[in-house]
């Protein structure tokens, strides 16, 4: 089956060609595009939801042409339309739910409406081979995006619990927050990701040299990883950054750009270790078969490479999973490998005739519930 999917939760405008196969239960990319607004936000220091919205409408007709014409299908080809219901910021989702009501009514097509994390979820299984139901489950599911930050437990698929989840900021919020208090620019991920290891390379090679030792020392706490739960705190590490930037500026004005990087560093190692350390104690207490990494922040080169390592150390008979770096941040391919799971699960259930009438009752919902 093909599957043509949208997404508008923030800033990019996404669309995509999915196809699945039913019988096998695996699903491959035939196209995946993605028009970023990232600089005209930037000029902001965030995203603004209306400018958004505007930008969606602007890019939507060729983002949806190119998705049609590098899969090389036409839009009478297509069996399911999919679209981000939410969460997210509500113009930005208006304008993707009414495009694929409209694609679904226009061409008489099924519709269905997907989570966005759900989405990140399911980019784990844009690998083409399928794993069996019993190999995959139970999963454990690390996500960690501009706006979530959880551990999600998956029996089966379409089936989420919670078991853990930031009281505060979540993790990609809390390096765009400490970017933007070093005036380091947004989204600050990336550019935090990028200076600390540029400062751990120094202090691999800068053996010796009294203040880059001294750099190196800096030490920023992690919040919640004594309490034996599940839970995540990052804000008291993002306040904790900020005292210490602020000291720098009067104390060492001179080696200030040497600093954010050792900054980005401490802060960088500060953030992984707890969502490693986290994920391990979720793996210890639910005995999961499969451990995934999902959300804007997997594409952090320093919690894949932890993540990784830890599992293996301590619990090698875990299979682990990553997206591939295309996958990580918002995407339309997402929400069509998603869409293919829940089809399959409605289609079990015999309740694909729920998808006719779609375009008339989907709404978007800027605080859809995973569950
Ligand atoms: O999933 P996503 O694209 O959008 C949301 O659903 O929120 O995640 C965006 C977040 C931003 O906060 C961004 O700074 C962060 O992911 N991010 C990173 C990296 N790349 C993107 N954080 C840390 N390291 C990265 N390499
Ligand atoms: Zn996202």
């Amino acid at each position: 089956m093909l599957i043509f999917s949208i997404e508008t939760s923030c800033d990019e405008t996404a669309a995509a060609v999915v196809r699945g196969d039913l019988d096998r239960g695996s699903t491959a990319v035939l196209s995946n595009i993605v028009s970023s607004q990232v600089k005209i936000h930037a000029q902001w220091g965030g995203v603004v939801p209306n400018l958004a919205a505007r930008e969606h409408l602007k890019n939507f007709p060729a983002v949806l042409d190119q998705a049609l014409q590098e899969a090389n299908v036409k839009i009478q080809d297509i069996d399911l339309v999919a679209v981000t219901q939410g969460p997210g910021l509500i113009p930005a989702l208006l304008i993707g739910t009414n495009v694929a009501k409209t694609i679904s009514y226009i061409h008489n097509k099924p519709l269905i409406g997907i989570h966005h994390i759900e989405g990140h979820i399911y980019a784990n299984l844009a690998i083409g081979e399928p794993i069996a139901d019993s190999e995959l489950f139970p999963l454990v599911c690390l996500v960690v995006s501009g706006g979530h930050t959880q551990l999600v437990l998956m029996k089966n698929h379409m089936d989420y619990e919670i078991i853990g989840q930031t009281l505060d900021d979540a993790a990609g919020e809390a390096f765009d927050k400490a970017a933007k208090m070093m005036e380091l620019g947004y989204p600050g991920g990336p550019v935090v990701s990028q200076r600390a290891s540029k400062a751990r390379d120094e202090k691999a090679s800068a053996e010796g040299c009294e203040l880059v030792k001294q750099m190196g020392d800096i030490h920023l706490p992690r919040p919640l990883l004594s309490q034996p739960n599940l839970d995540f705190s990052f804000s008291g590490l993002k306040t904790a950054a900020l005292y210490f930037y602020r000291n720098l500026l009067k104390s060492d004005p001179e080696n200030l750009e040497q600093w954010k990087n050792f900054i980005c560093l401490a802060f960088e190692e500060a953030v992984v270790d707890v969502l490693v350390k986290k994920t391990l104690r979720a793996v210890k207490t639910y005995h999961p078969k499969t451990v995934m990494l999902a959300g804007g922040v997997a594409a952090n080169a320093h919690l894949r490479r932890s993540l990784g390592e830890a599992l293996a150390q301590h619990n090698s008979e875990v299979r682990y999973l990553q997206p591939l770096l295309e996958y990580c941040g918002d995407n339309a391919a997402m929400i069509g490998i998603a869409a293919f799971y829940r089809f399959k699960t409605m289609q079990n259930n015999n309740q694909l005739k729920q998808l006719d009438s779609k375009w008339k009752t989907l709404e978007a919902d800027a605080n859809l519930k995973l569950i």
